[in-house]
């Protein structure tokens, strides 16, 4: 059980104090006939629980806790840090961050804080130990919340402040500054340091920036925030060890190295918000579902997306009916315990009023919370697959220093290489034939996978190359990978590096092709043809047998892709990866769950099979097996049709 509720998780973001009291009867009311059991309370409420300095007020949250108690329904207890209140801002104004330009932000939005400034930390510390204790035997208290989407709107801060712990966080790093200066490789443009005190944060200077700094500047923001989350869960643990501790995640965020993250936390929980407008939204979303899962390796919680429209697009789409549910039950499928939504009532003020809610501003008699209701029959009679765990034989492996160095400013072949579209260059076709997925970080032992796809290793150390080469599945690496070391300084001999012997081939030199440029690959033996766009590499086997070359313009005839035994290296960007992953899955033993058509997304979940249907029109297929759909209870196999944005929960018979 990820929380202290039993079966699957139901509701979302609540903020009472939005309301006046007489609206809290009718809130949990509904909530108890929706089937809500779980809510996520005063995430921004600072303000409002210290409205003086020391000057706590928690008589209103005391009994909004209680009726949700008395209703049956549990709390998922936000520590409510994720927003300073205006007093302490005024009373201490070198809390607010400072942006790269030198700039202070003003009070008036959230997440007004430097992540460094030892007063927000003491604050927060103080505020988290005083909820502790106020709520510490509360019956309705099931996981603690510490702050909100770290990152969402303040990653970074440029004051003096997080300038002097960026200074002691090199100095950990580094020892002393000779040891700072071989690793940024000062001696480029004249950057050679005397002392730490000579170093800054990378703010905005005459021209590019040296990437090793940025590069610390990223692990270095990642880490500050993650300091702040460890004061908080430290302070909750002191007080009520046995409350899990979550803080909400936001998919495949570049700032934040979730892997580290998630090591600290009990519960992995995640924010996902498909865009509407995006028919290929969901692949994205269960990649990220994916990595959720991965993360921890078991159940994870989806603990906000939206019940139809956001408010922070450009153009906030509605989803269409049925969507809300799919959606939910596409997370079910790839490991969540539950599906929690922003937010509970829709607000009637403030920059969320247009975002969408379980129940929305035109009330019961609406189409909204018809959808609610039906999404909580559904999950109720889902309630049995909660904690089952997901088996998958394929690894995709990422790694957030890899991507920070990649998409470093200024300073790369080309800029055209964004780590989320390489990703999802392999996912899209897994996805599509039903194959399941891990996430895994570089260095990992993956001698549990029969084949692991890296799709970008730029940076890629000798341990992490080790682990690669001891792995006994097959592997498909990617262009641009085995780069630079752990300092952004390219390996002897260049790419790829340390992968060198592994996959056999040097790379002579990059070949970033021109925006819209093709260059065609001829497959070896058979003649079948493909292409490639934004990327191509001139590369030199050493003793790999070329898969495919390159055919026409400046590289014609040099090889493209190359294989050495059980390792594959693609030194380009394949308009279409399918035929080559479909060969490496046959050759690895590795069998879709079901054969679906095109837009039916089949998942297995331990007994459960998932088939949904993210289509708008009627879907048939053929059952592997039969079973019961746990949906409407009737036994299935053979030939099925699900029907336009439907789906079937199979629980497979005679499986384990
Ligand atoms: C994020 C935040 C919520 C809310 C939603 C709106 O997920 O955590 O507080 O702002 O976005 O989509």
């Amino acid at each position: 059980m990820l929380t202290r509720v039993p079966g699957l998780l139901f509701g979302g973001d609540y903020n009472p104090e939005q309301w006046p009291e007489e609206v809290w009867a009718e809130d949990v009311r509904l909530m108890a006939e929706a089937g809500v059991n779980l809510v996520t309370v005063a995430v921004f409420s600072w303000s409002r629980l210290e409205p003086r300095p020391g000057g706590f007020d928690f008589g209103w949250l005391d009994r909004v806790l209680d009726l949700l108690h008395e209703h049956g329904i549990a709390a998922d207890l936000a520590t409510a840090t994720a927003t300073p209140p205006p007093w302490l801002v005024r009373e201490h104004p070198e809390v607010m961050p400072v942006d790269s330009s030198g700039t202070r932000l003003e009070f008036g939005s959230r997440q007004g804080y430097c992540p460094s400034s030892p007063v927000f930390r003491e604050h927060t510390v103080r505020l988290a130990r005083a909820m502790a204790t106020r709520y510490s035997s509360h019956p309705a208290l099931a996981m603690w919340h510490v702050g909100n989407e770290y990152a969402d709107h303040t990653l970074e801060c440029f004051c003096p402040v997080s300038a002097a712990h960026f200074r002691r966080w090199l100095r950990e790093r580094y020892g002393d500054v000779d040891g700072l200066n071989a690793a940024w490789g000062t001696s480029c443009w004249g950057q050679h340091y005397t002392g730490f005190e000579q170093v800054e944060p990378p703010r905005r200077a005459p021209g590019p920036v040296n990437p090793a700094q940025v590069l610390d500047w990223r692990r270095f923001c990642s880490d500050a925030l993650l300091e702040c989350f460890l004061l908080e869960r430290d302070a909750l643990r002191e007080i009520t060890p046995d409350v899990p501790v979550t803080t909400n995640f936001m998919s495949i965020l570049h700032g934040l190295d979730y892997w580290k993250w998630a090591a600290e936390e009990d519960v992995v929980s995640d924010d996902a918000y498909p865009d509407p407008a995006d028919p290929d939204a969901h692949v994205a979303v269960a990649l990220s579902y994916d990595l959720m899962r991965s993360l921890k390796g078991g159940p994870w919680l989806l603990l906000e997306s939206a019940p139809s429209a956001v408010s922070w697009r450009e153009v906030n789409l509605p989803k269409p009916p049925g969507v809300m549910r799919l959606h939910s039950l596409q997370a079910l499928a790839h490991g969540s315990d539950g599906a929690m939504f922003f937010q509970w009532r829709q607000a009637r003020y403030g920059p969320e009023k247009f975002h969408s809610a379980l129940l929305p501003h035109a009330g019961t008699d609406t189409r909204g919370w018809r959808e609610t209701l039906e999404l909580g029959r559904d999950l109720r009679a889902l309630g049995e697959i909660a904690g089952t765990p997901t088996a998958a034989e394929v690894a995709l492996v990422l790694g957030w220093d890899s991507w920070w160095g990649l998409e470093a400013p200024e300073s790369m072949p080309s800029d055209r290489l964004k780590l989320k579209r390489l990703l999802l260059d392999w996912y899209a076709p897994l996805h599509a034939r039903g194959v399941a997925v891990d996430l895994a970080p570089p260095g990992r032992d993956l001698s549990g996978y029969r084949l692991v796809i890296v799709p970008n290793l730029y940076l890629c150390t000798e341990e992490q190359a080790a682990a690669l080469a001891s792995a006994p599945g097959r592997l498909i690496v990617g262009p641009f990978s085995g780069v630079v070391d752990a300092a952004d300084q390219v390996h002897p001999g260049s790419a790829p590096g340390p992968l060198r012997e592994l996959l056999g081939v040097r790379v002579e030199e990059f070949w970033p092709l021109p925006d819209g440029a093709r260059q065609p690959v001829r497959f070896t033996g058979g003649g079948r043809t493909g292409s490639a766009s934004t990327w191509a590499e001139w590369i030199s086997p050493l003793d790999a047998e070329p898969l495919a070359h390159y055919a026409g313009g400046d590289l014609d005839g040099r090889p493209a892709i190359v294989r050495r035994g059980r390792a594959t290296y693609v030194s380009c960007l394949l308009d279409d990866v399918t035929a080559l992953l479909d060969a490496e899955l046959a050759e690895a033993g590795v069998r879709p769950v079901a054969e679906v058509p095109a837009g039916v997304e089949a998942t297995r979940r331990g007994a459960y099979l998932f088939l949904l249907n993210h289509t708008t029109a009627p879907a048939r297929l053929t059952l592997p097996c039969p079973g019961a759909d746990l949906l409407t209870g009737r036994r299935l196999r053979g030939e099925i049709e699900i029907a336009p944005r439907d789906a079937v929960v199979l629980r497979i018979e005679g499986d384990q």
